[in-house]
């Protein structure tokens, strides 16, 4: 490998949220942060030379897309995926869930449904809830190996309520599917031909495990294309979250306008310049570094799921298709949400993300971050491994 995953970096003094808050968050300053999906690894070289130069310069004022943005984010959606949009699609956003704010304050009303699959990323319901638009939930179904979209359950509900978007989450953070063409399509269908407009967060598209293949949802066909916008960043994929540098692809021309004309209301058109060039260099040359990262963490995947299977079998790892996060089915240990976060938190000193923020399904579970050298990811779930042996000899 050229690049080293396992160096151990201190991040200490940077005020990274996945560190300075243990604390705050988890009462407990020495546990290990498996939480927020943040990397603690350096970013590719390439995207750290160009903020280094960008840094080097002195100046930093208003900042416009650079020449070649249209074609280094395409050629990137194309290379890792097979599928781009036309130029004119591409919109800037400060960060995805600010991109998905401004779509819900750009095509629905207060009062007005919007439709989630939870168990699912938090944040889709607070900007839902926080702009008084009302939830509608098709929960996510468990085999006690994939999670899948219920059809049947969709059907239902499509036709007891009529919200005007559905957020989906394409791959799946935290239960780690990435849905196939097959799972999209059928649901894809139902949601066009009731009228919903789709919201795709893909922003863990990049991050797929070489078995498995992401499926942008504009390129199930020009119709769904035009029915939804599609969200991407180089932040999950390079570990570049603080840098707020996100795309939102927009093929309705009309639903474009109507976008900006939000995204001008709240001022937020504006990108960064750090951010910006950080994006260039990501999507322009960092593919080598994120081929050796996947392999890095592909192998650290199946470490996580080897421990829990062998030595810890009391919890139950959904094995992820993508995303560096593993979600923990933690039922058998018998202990409700409070008694479970402490159980993690105070007695095995790991910060994971409780499974019950994420929604309906996600009581009784929990999301661990495998995104940190292996070193670290070992000590949590040797962690782990001695809470529950204590409690099961106790
Ligand atoms: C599905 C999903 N969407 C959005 C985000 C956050 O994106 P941003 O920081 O660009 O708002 C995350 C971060 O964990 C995520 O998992």
């Amino acid at each position: 490998m050229k690049y080293n995953f396992d160096e151990l970096v201190d991040r200490r003094g940077t005020d990274a949220i996945k560190w300075e808050m243990l604390g705050p968050h988890f009462g407990n300053p020495d546990a290990i942060p498996m939480w927020v999906a943040d990397m603690d690894f350096l970013t590719a070289p390439a995207i750290q030379e160009a903020l280094q130069a960008r840094a080097r310069h002195g100046i930093f004022g208003y900042t416009a897309r650079p020449a070649g943005y249209e074609d280094v984010i395409r050629r990137w959606l194309y290379g890792r995926h097979g599928w781009q949009p036309e130029g004119e699609w591409l919109v800037h956003a400060n960060g995805v869930v600010q991109g998905i704010a401004i779509a819900i304050a750009a095509y629905t009303d207060p009062g007005d449904e919007i439709l989630v699959f939870p168990p699912v990323y938090h944040p889709f319901f607070g900007v839902t809830e926080g702009q008084r638009r009302r939830i509608v939930e098709s929960p996510l179904v468990f085999d006690g190996t994939r999670y899948r979209m219920d059809l049947d359950n969709l059907r239902t509900v499509l036709a007891e309520h009529h919200p005007k978007l559905a957020i989906l989450c394409n791959p799946h953070n935290p239960v780690g599917t990435v849905w196939t063409e097959e799972e999209l399509r059928p649901v894809a269908e139902l949601l066009l031909q009731e009228g919903v407009y789709v919201l795709s967060d893909e922003i863990h598209s990049d991050l797929v495990y070489p078995e498995y293949h992401h499926v942008p949802y504009p390129s199930l066909g020009p119709d769904f294309a035009a029915h939804s916008a599609t969200f991407y960043a180089p932040s999950k994929t390079f570990g570049i979250a603080g840098l707020r540098a996100s795309v939102a692809v927009i093929a309705d021309e009309e639903r474009r306008t109507q976008y900006l004309a939000v995204q001008s209301a709240f001022g937020a058109g504006h990108m960064t310049a750090f951010g910006m060039a950080a994006l260039m260099a990501g999507y322009g040359h960092g593919a080598p570094w994120l081929d050796e990262l996947i392999a890095y963490i592909s192998g650290t995947r199946d470490l996580v799921m080897n421990t829990f299977r062998e030595e810890i079998p009391r919890i139950h790892a959904v094995r992820p298709e993508g995303t560096y996060m593993i979600w923990l089915d933690c039922r058998e240990l018998g202990l409700d949400n409070e008694a479970l976060a402490h159980f993690m938190y105070q007695e095995a000193g790991v910060a994971l993300n409780d499974g019950s923020g994420f929604g309906t399904g996600g009581s009784g579970f929990m999301r661990m971050n495998m995104a940190m050298p292996r070193a670290l990811v070992t000590k949590g779930l040797d962690r782990i491994k001695n809470a529950v042996a204590a409690r099961t000899h106790a």
